[in-house]
Order: C-alpha cells, then sequence, then structure tokens
C-alpha cells in the first residue's frame, strides 16, 4: 500500500502534503513524515505500525540493507589522493551506514587510522530553486562546498570532505562525527535549551552567524535546517549535508517553499511557527550582528576573492559564475549601515 494511504488509514485523518514536505525536509524518515502529516506524534509503536501496513503485514528486517562492500577506490582530484590511497587498504572496515536521510540509503562507512568516513554515493541534489540549474552529481557538491567554506575561513566549522571514485561512481567521503559526543542542533535545542541557545548567542557575538549566513546564501545552499548541523555539549559546531548545495541563478530562499532558512538563523521559534510568520515578524526573531562587529565582517566580506572562488569551483566542473555573481551582489549591498541585518534579509526577501 503507498505510505501516505496508509497513514491515512492508521491515523483516520486525511495526510497534509505540506506537512509531510517540511517533516521530510527537516530530517524526518518518510515513515515519521506520513505520521506527523496526518497530526500525528511519531511514536515508534505507530512508525511501526505504518511500515507493518505499508508491506502488507511484512515488516522488513532492520539489517535489511543491499549496499555492498566497495572494490575500488580511487580519487576524485589530487586532494583526495591521500585518503583514497588509505580507504582503499582498508576495505575490510566496510560497514553499511544506517542514518536518517534521503541521500544516505545507500551510503556506507570506511575507516583509516581510527577516523571514520560516511560513504555518500547518491547522486541527486534537492527541490530548492535552481539547484538543478547545475549539474554536477551531490558528491561533487559536497566536496566544492568543504572547499569554499575553507577558503571562506571556515575549515573549523566543517566536517573535511574529499571526492572519490568508488567502483568508477562518484562519492563523497565525509569526516564522520561520532554519535557519542554529537547531535543534530535541534535535538540539542530540545534537550538543553539553555545550553543551545548560549551556543548560538556565542556564535552571533563572534561574528560567526554573518559568516555561516554568507557562505550558505554565496554557495547556493538551501538546506541548512536543524539536522545538517552538529553540535556537542562542549559548544563545538560542525556544519554538513552539502549535497544540495551550489544552485544556479534561480536560487531564491526567499520566495521558495522549498528552501530553509538556515536554522542557525531561527533557532528562537519552532519551524511551524516561523513557516507561519509573515516576513517582517520572521526579520523581528531573527539575530543581528554585533554593531561593534560590522567593521571587522565588512572587511571578511571584501577579502573573499571572486576569482579564487572560480580557481576552487572549476575543477570540479562547477559553473562559477552563480556562486561568483551572489558573492558580488552581497559585497556590493551590504554597506556598514545595512550589515547588521544583512545576513537575515537575504533569506526572507
Ligand atoms: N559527517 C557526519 N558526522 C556525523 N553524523 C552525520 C554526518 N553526516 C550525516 N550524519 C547523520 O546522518 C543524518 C543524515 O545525513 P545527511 O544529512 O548527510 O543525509 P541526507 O539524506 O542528505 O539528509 P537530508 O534529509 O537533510 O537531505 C544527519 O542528519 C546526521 O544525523
Ligand atoms: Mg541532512
Amino acid at each position: 500500500m503507498e505510505l501516505l494511504e496508509a497513514a491515512q488509514r492508521l491515523c483516520g485523518v486525511e495526510p497534509s502534503q505540506e506537512a509531510y514536505n517540511i517533516s521530510l525536509r527537516a530530517g524526518s524518515t518518510s515513515e515519521e513524515a506520513a505520521i506527523v502529516a496526518c497530526g500525528n506524534k511519531a511514536t515508534p509503536k505507530l512508525v511501526e505500525a505504518l511500515k507493518a501496513l505499508v508491506s502488507g503485514g511484512i515488516t522488513i528486517p532492520k539489517n535489511h540493507h543491499p549496499v555492498q562492500k566497495p572494490a575500488e577506490i580511487a580519487p576524485g582530484n589530487t586532494a583526495a589522493v591521500a585518503l583514497a590511497q588509505k580507504l582503499s587498504q582498508n576495505l575490510d572496515s566496510f560497514k553499511p551506514a544506517h542514518l536518517n536521510g534521503k541521500h544516505v540509503q545507500n551510503s556506507f562507512f570506511l575507516s583509516a587510522e581510527g577516523q571514520d568516513w560516511l560513504i555518500k554515493t547518491d547522486p541527486d541534489p534537492g527541490p530548492v530553486l535552481g539547484e538543478k540549474e547545475e549539474r554536477v552529481g551531490a558528491p561533487v557538491r559536497e566536496a566544492a562546498f568543504h572547499d569554499l567554506a575553507v577558503l571562506f575561513g571556515l575549515h573549523k566549522y566543517i566536517a573535511e570532505t574529499r571526492l572519490l571514485y568508488v567502483d568508477g561512481k562518484q562519492a563523497a567521503a565525509i569526516q564522520f562525527l561520532p554519535q557519542r559526543d554529537w547531535q543534530p542542533i535541534q535535538d540539542a535545542m530540545q534537550e538543553n535549551t539553555a545550553s543551545t541557545s548560549a551556543l548560538i548567542e556565542n556564535l552571533r557575538l563572534d561574528g560567526l552567524l554573518f559568516r555561516f549566513s554568507v557562505l550558505d546564501y554565496v554557495a547556493g545552499n538551501g538546506d541548512r535546517h536543524g539536522h545538517n548541523i552538529l553540535t556537542t555539549d562542549k559548544h563545538e559546531l560542525k556544519l554538513i549535508d552539502h549535497g544540495s548545495s551550489m544552485a544556479g541563478p534561480s536560487f531564491h530562499p526567499g520566495i521558495d517553499p522549498n528552501a530553509f532558512v538556515p536554522y542557525y538563523l531561527r533557532s528562537k521559534v519552532s519551524e511551524q511557527d516561523f513557516h507561519q510568520m509573515k516576513p517582517a515578524q520572521k526579520l523581528q526573531v531573527m539575530p543581528s550582528l554585533p554593531t561593534w562587529q560590522i567593521a571587522r565582517a565588512v572587511q571578511w566580506l571584501r577579502g573573499l576573492l571572486p576569482e579564487k572562488i572560480d580557481q576552487t569551483l572549476r575543477p570540479y566542473g562547477i559553473d562559477p559564475k552563480p556562486i561568483v555573481d551572489r558573492l558580488v551582489k552581497i559585497q556590493t549591498e551590504t554597506s556598514p549601515s545595512q550589515a547588521a541585518g544583512y545576513m537575515n534579509r537575504i533569506w526572507i526577501s
């Protein structure tokens, strides 16, 4: 039976397609999203019941996974040579990954020197406006976003990522952050609101929210929801999941229902409440750049060089023009007197 039809049978309420999409894009599994779309809480019991209904009474065993151990790993570029070599020597460390997400169903782990690497092979980007104007696959986007973050001086806040060929197919190798220490920021916010709010406030005071916002916007990443930022209770933070970045010229998050305003800019209100606000209300609950950080932020922004972006993206086969155009637009429009709220307005208007 089809999933939403089964959810309707189970909950006795017609599911809302919009609520289903929002929940999916916020990191829920399709079963959880279907239950939420019927106005219910996705308890493990309901999820199991829904799975059973969809599969005609047969629940697929949890360890069922079709992913095969690879036979050959090759580097996608010179930056990936050393890692490809190490992983090639450790193919026996292969483990399928059981993660929640739409693009990680065929993912697996390989490890080298005590570090697990998440190997993401799914080529499809997401539904955000402009994403399909760029033709490269998701693994290339993951690696290119990482390199842009390094160029922007934000390497500390991104999981290391390299482009590989796994049995001839492009794949992203992403430094995996152990789940005993790291969790999605949205979950951390629910479990420990005071500490997670303090983490975000510190990032605001340091001018880092401004920098993250510029990076996500320039890179055309409309997928920065609360499960694509990981944190620890020691206030460390890493941005993950960049397979939907590098959108083309039509990227326009302010009018795109599929683009997320980055979680770090809307953490003060719930996803649902934020979604229902008018633009002016949204801007009121979003954080501003402290005035004493403006000069530094503007200097940093002006120091980002279009030719460096060009040199970073071209070897990946990515068209740098929409990315450079967005950078130049921000550089032109961010006068010191406007800078405080600019990091928000680019996502709202
Ligand atoms: N590098 C990592 N370190 C630790 N956990 C990770 C890492 N990458 C992914 N995860 C975990 O797996 C989940 C799914 O991974 P990811 O976000 O990359 O997949 P996706 O299918 O592209 O997600 P989405 O549903 O946002 O499109 C993440 O929300 C996170 O909990
Ligand atoms: Mg994700």
